[in-house]
């Protein structure tokens, strides 16, 4: 996950490849509350391990239910042990986050569930705060229940108090609930209320129900755990008498196909597959031209698979097989489409980014939920969507996007509201052929859904190598420069190159191959070096670097470890050897390269190139301090002179000296921070990116 302020996304040209997505946030969010509802244990497949999902996790574990989860992440299994309903529940606090499928049903279950004095509060985020749930109170007032508003009238947070005449609950009147404003009040009442169903309950929904599919979802699941609720249109449901709640056993929860929604739009306006033969194959020369999805199918239970059509009509070449999709580019420019996206809220906003590459006016009707969602969503889409250049008509509830021809593609900093959806959908517009760089702040709150997100779109998106940008920090030991590029990398999201440790590496394979670091040894240690990764299983983990397994990190980090380094680094051969592994560290969303001739020989193309200088005099005093708080014995005089031997032998070798590059900026840090060098090296990027 991208934990830094922003991710800035390099113009991106191509896509193809497999990605296997997380669980759906509605399937998973649903399957845990009946699976608390239901006796005995539910093992749940796949299930989204993201902040919605760990909010209903840690407020079902508050509520009493066992939960185990075994592994962490995609493929993990969750198992639960529904509550036990004999014994009525404990007061507790819960915070729901911004988890809308949380909240909703939660209040529902609990108004029902909370006997005597128990009292649950349930509070969120402040947008929480500023989503409607009164219609869903005032169905569940109606019941009986007793619910407090702490903050404003119709809003969260919420004091759910217990009854106290024996759940005297009011059933035989249908039960009124509006259907207009979010589907989730009727969802929370149809998972509730088969809780008292002592008798036929009638829900009745006033206005005409959006978000269907939802509400399609749910009675899937319920159906799934034993409730079988008769559906009259999508104006009354019935929950028949003596209905309970039976776990299945062990179910699996689909990929999530407002999420796919990402990869069908890339698979559409990716190069790679461009093509309007739709019997082109897949698969070219062994390598994939299209994009494929694995975890949801044409035939998901999800109602935001139907964006699968509406790509389609924008020109997607969409297939499908048992449990996946196979995308490929087909009309280009996309085809501008006019529709009514009710049924796809949520996939609809990958729509109107997908607009941007049309050959007209795009309209998206019938969208007035995007208000309340995790933000006033047409408001956000309309703001980000101007800042790339398109015109933008805004609506109650629809939205129309006038493209930007290629040359009036603007860039900035794309807002995204603690909305994951518009950090994901905004990523699609790193391909505009304006070739600009797109940056997303707060990245992290894809989590909400996705925490990889950025991770699953660059493990298959291209660019030109030398799109890809990279910064390079040199300069001589002991300079700062390895705290300050891998400072940079974590700030910037970027990969990190410590070039010094892949000297350091070679040295010691050598050495314990028993060859000796001098020329005579140069051929058998250049192909030591050419073999690292393959034969040695050189890897770096975390800050960890493993060579066959084992952590040398210790071993390479002394002061003879870094002795042994320069002595092979002045040796031709192994330099030449280690320059494609050097290069492979090039990767989006880019780059930090820090070592002596980042700037100059490996990455001459650099678009900033950073070259450190400290006096000799303070960069002994800083290693001699490194080491003394380390508890590693040090004589700073010995340290100056170990210094200076290096520094002459790195700058006077005949290959790839020490030196700055030409256009490399400057920074003489003998009396700067890290801190306050990374700042002042962050700023001069800063200044050069122009967002
Ligand atoms: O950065 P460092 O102290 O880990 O580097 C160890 C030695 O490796 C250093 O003395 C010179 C050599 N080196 C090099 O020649 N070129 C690089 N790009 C990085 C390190």
């Amino acid at each position: 996950m991208y934990s830094t302020h922003f991710l800035d996304i390099p113009p991106l040209s191509h896509a193809s490849g497999t990605v296997v997505l997380p669980g759906s946030k509605s399937i998973s969010n649903r399957v845990l509350l009946l699976a608390a509802l239901s006796q005995g244990t539910t093992l749940v497949h796949d299930l989204l391990d993201s902040d919605d999902t760990r909010v209903m996790l840690t407020a079902l574990s508050q509520l009493g239910c066992q939960i185990v989860k075994n592994g962490s992440s995609l493929g993990s299994t969750v198992e639960i042990t529904g509550l036990d309903q004999s014994t009525s529940l404990a007061s507790a606090k819960l915070y729901m986050g911004n988890a809308g499928t949380a909240m909703r049903p939660l209040t529902a279950v609990l108004a029902l569930l909370a006997g005597g004095s128990t009292e649950f509060e349930l509070s969120g985020v402040p947008r929480m705060h500023e989503r409607p749930i009164g219609d869903l109170v005032d169905g569940l007032r109606q019941l009986g229940c007793q619910i407090d508003y702490l903050g404003q009238d119709g809003y969260p947070p919420l004091l759910i108090k217990g009854i106290n005449e024996a759940k005297a609950f009011n059933l035989s009147e249908p039960i009124k609930v509006r259907g207009d404003v979010s589907s989730q009040f009727l969802t929370a009442l149809l998972l509730a209320l088969p809780l008292v169903a002592t008798q036929d309950i009638v829900i009745e929904v006033k206005g005409e129900l959006i978000s269907k599919p939802y509400i399609d979802i749910t009675l899937n699941l319920l159906s799934r755990f034993g409730i079988k609720v008769q559906r009259d249109g999508w104006q009354k449901f019935t929950i028949p008498a003596g209905s309970r709640y039976q776990s299945p056993g062990s179910i699996h929860v689909e990929a999530d196909a407002s999420t796919a929604s990402y990869f069908i739009a890339l698979g559409a306006i990716n190069t790679s597959s461009k093509s309007t033969n739709s019997n082109e194959n897949d698969v070219f020369n062994g390598i994939r031209t299209s994009i494929r999805i694995e975890g949801v199918g044409a035939d998901s239970i999800q109602g935001d698979i139907r964006f699968v059509e509406a790509a389609q009509a924008m020109g997607a070449i969409v297939t499908s097989g048992p449990n996946h999709l196979e995308i490929r580019r087909g009309a280009w420019p996309l085809k501008a489409v006019d529709l009514d996206c009710n049924h796809i809220p949520d996939a609809a906003m990958t729509l109107a980014v997908m607009a941007l590459y049309a050959d007209g006016i795009t309209t998206l009707r019938n969208i007035a939920s995007w208000r309340v969602k995790e933000t006033d969503r047409i408001v956000a889409m309309a703001n980000e969507l101007r800042t790339l250049g398109a015109t933008v008509v805004e609506g109650a509830d629809f939205i129309s996007i006038t493209p930007p021809t290629a040359a009036d593609w603007t860039t900035g900093a794309i807002h995204t509201y603690d909305d994951h959806r518009i950090a994901m959908c905004f990523s699609l517009a790193a391909f505009n052929p304006a070739a600009l760089s797109i940056r997303i702040l707060d990245p992290k709150c894809v989590a909400k859904t996705f925490p990889d997100y950025f991770e699953a779109l660059f493990s298959v998106a291209q660019t030109a190598v030398s799109a890809i940008p990279v910064i390079t920090v040199d300069g001589p030991s002991a300079s700062g420069k390895g705290s300050l590029a891998s400072e940079l990398a974590k700030k910037l999201g970027y990969h990190f190159l410590d070039s010094g440790a892949l000297y350091r590496v070679t040295a010691l394979a050598a050495l314990q191959q028993g060859l000796s670091l001098e020329a005579k040894d140069e051929i058998a240690i250049a192909a030591l070096a050419e073999s690292l990764v393959e034969k040695l299983h050189l890897r770096f983990d975390g800050d960890a670097i493993m060579l066959k397994g084992e952590d040398v990190s210790h071993a390479i980090r002394s002061e003879t470890g870094g002795m042994h380094a320069s002595q092979v680094s002045v040796l031709p051969l192994v330099r030449q050897a280690l320059v494609k592994l050097q290069h492979s560290f090039r990767t989006l969303p880019g780059l930090v390269a820090d070592g002596r001739d980042m700037g100059t020989v490996i990455f001459p193309d650099a678009p900033f190139k950073v070259f450190l200088t400290a006096s000799a005099e303070k960069r002994a005093l800083r290693r001699h301090k490194q080491l003394i708080s380390k508890g590693i014995p040090a004589i700073l005089d010995d340290l100056r002179a170990d210094l200076e031997v290096r520094d002459k032998r790195d700058s006077f070798r005949s290959v790839a000296p020490l030196k700055p590059a030409q256009d490399a900026k400057l920074l003489d840090n003998s009396d700067l921070s890290i801190e306050e060098s990374v700042d002042a090296v962050l700023d001069w990027w800063q200044s050069k990116q122009g967002f």
